[in-house]
């Protein structure tokens, strides 16, 4: 995929308020593990979306719209100590309400700190994910602190510890600019096969049976 054309859209902080005009990619993570800069660098936009060393950045669900085709919607984080219980309740609430309320959601990309075992609130985003059958793709950010040569050996950790495959973690690293090729492919993947499945539910894309 070629993001030729992205635009800020909205921000929502009610759950009642959700978008549902184009397919989305959610982009789901602990907090300052990097989304936005993650979209920012898909993007090509140096502030699309708002990224800041500060946890906490992304409070409400923001819609980005991409080449006028689809969305992509940066959630707030979870995992961010320094917020008060009804803040963190008000978040997680939106997240969750975001991931059972949308829609037109194609699939999560789930965004891990590539040097690290995902923690429990990670674990815990994956059986939700799991549990309700959205579909999710883990894309481990800030390849950068790592050296090249060890890349593949924590892909390896990401893959063992959440029993996926290797090839279904997608190193990236929004700060060198590294692995966004991969990203967007499997972004066209998901999209196709979507409009796909969508196709045939409404009964056009079958074969005619004669
Ligand atoms: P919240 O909105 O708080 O949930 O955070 P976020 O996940 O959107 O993180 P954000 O993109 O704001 O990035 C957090 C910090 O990590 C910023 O200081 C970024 O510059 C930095 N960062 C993000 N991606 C990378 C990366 O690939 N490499 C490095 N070295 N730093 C990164
Ligand atoms: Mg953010």
């Amino acid at each position: 995929m070629i993001v030729k054309e992205a635009k800020f859209v909205t921000s929502v902080a009610d759950k009642s308020k959700l978008l549902c005009s184009l397919p989305e990619i959610a982009f789901v993570g602990r907090s300052n593990v990097g989304k936005s800069s993650l979209i920012n660098y898909l993007t090509n936009r140096n502030k699309l979306a708002k990224a800041s060393s500060e946890p906490g950045r992304t409070r409400l669900v923001n819609y980005f719209s991409i080449n006028d085709e689809m969305y992509f919607v940066d959630l707030p984080g979870y995992g961010f100590a320094r917020v008060s219980d009804a803040e963190k309740e008000r978040w997680s609430d939106l997240i969750e309400g975001y991931l059972l309320g949308s829609s037109r959601l194609v699939n999560v990309f789930v965004i891990l700190d590539i040097r690290h075992e995902p923690s429990e609130l990670d674990r815990m985003m994956i059986r939700f994910l799991n549990h309700y059958r959205i579909g999710f793709t883990i894309v481990a950010t800030k390849m950068d602190k790592i050296k090249k040569s060890l890349v593949a050996k924590h892909v390896k950790m990401l893959a063992d510890s959440l029993y996926l495959t290797t090839a279904s973690i997608l190193p990236v690293s929004s700060e060198t600019k590294q692995g966004k090729e991969r990203v967007l492919a499997r972004i066209e993947e998901l999209l196709a096969a979507h409009e796909e499945a969508a196709k045939s539910a409404a009964g056009e894309g079958g074969e005619t049976g004669e």
